[in-house]
């Protein structure tokens, strides 16, 4: 009943002609696929150029951040109407590498998501464990407090059009794929969170992506668990062959 959804999170990779190229390669593959939600989230200066060459197409295109605020003095920073006015659909907030390099908390990436339901954009918000935190035995804990403070006070309807990313820290860019086994306990516990914060109706509609060292080899597997719903994938999202054949394993 989920429709699987795969991102691509560029994270600072590609100049504007790069990203027009890379997205008119994926446009000549997916432009029609039924079946699973795609989307591309290249860097801000190029998101404009991304929106006008998949116009006419079913891949859709997301943020990697943003502010809460609607506008001010906030240098620097761009906000969700900003994103919507551009015709952006999606918006990844609270990756790790914002948590761990830009100090974002759990309160501020519940502002963010909270900001970003307000102005129809979709969230990707995501969560995940560091090495130290899963040896310790604290994964679930770890994940419970962002889980829910992340999504503190979002009404059932703002649940059921967000995404939840789970992506272990240690599994980012490593290589290191969580195994199956261990990605689907994750994202079982996920859906647990989510009907304790809501209902079973609500967390059965949310869709939960998996995100860490995915590649066309793997993604087939994580993909057919139960409560993986796709994925949010980095490096393998640079190079359109690797990035089609996974949105391609998402096919139910
Ligand atoms: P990799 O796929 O490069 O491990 O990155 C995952 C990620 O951080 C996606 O947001």
């Amino acid at each position: 009943m989920r429709k699987p959804i795969v991102a691509g999170n560029w994270k600072m990779n590609k100049t504007v002609a790069d990203a027009v190229t890379l997205v008119s390669d994926l446009k000549l593959d997916l432009a029609d696929l039924l079946g699973v939600d795609i989307v591309v989230c290249p860097p801000f200066t190029a998101l404009k150029s991304v929106v006008d060459t998949v116009s006419g197409s079913r891949i859709y295109v997301g943020a990697q951040n943003m502010h809460w605020e609607k506008s001010g003095a906030f240098t620097g920073e761009i906000s969700a109407e900003m994103l919507r006015e551009i015709y952006v659909h999606y918006v990844i907030l609270g990756h790790s590498e914002r948590r761990q390099y830009f100090g974002e908390t759990d309160e501020i990436v519940n502002k963010k998501t909270k900001a970003a339901h307000a102005a129809n954009l979709k969230p990707i918000v995501c969560v995940g464990e560091t090495l130290a935190e899963r040896e310790g035995g604290n994964t679930f804990a770890v994940i419970e407090k962002q889980v829910r403070g992340s999504l503190n006070g979002l009404t059932k309807m703002e649940l059921t059009n967000t995404i939840v990313a789970y992506e272990p820290v240690w599994a980012i860019g490593t290589g290191k794929t969580a195994t199956t086994a261990q990605a689907q306990e994750v994202h079982a516990h996920i859906r647990k969170l989510l009907a304790a914060i809501s209902d079973d109706t609500t967390a059965q509609s949310v869709r939960i992506q998996y995100g860490g060292s995915v590649k066309a080899s793997n993604a087939k597997e994580l993909f057919s668990q139960p409560d993986i719903d796709g994925g949010l994938i980095g490096g393998a999202s640079l190079e359109p062959r690797s990035f089609i054949e996974i949105v391609k394993a998402a096919l139910k």
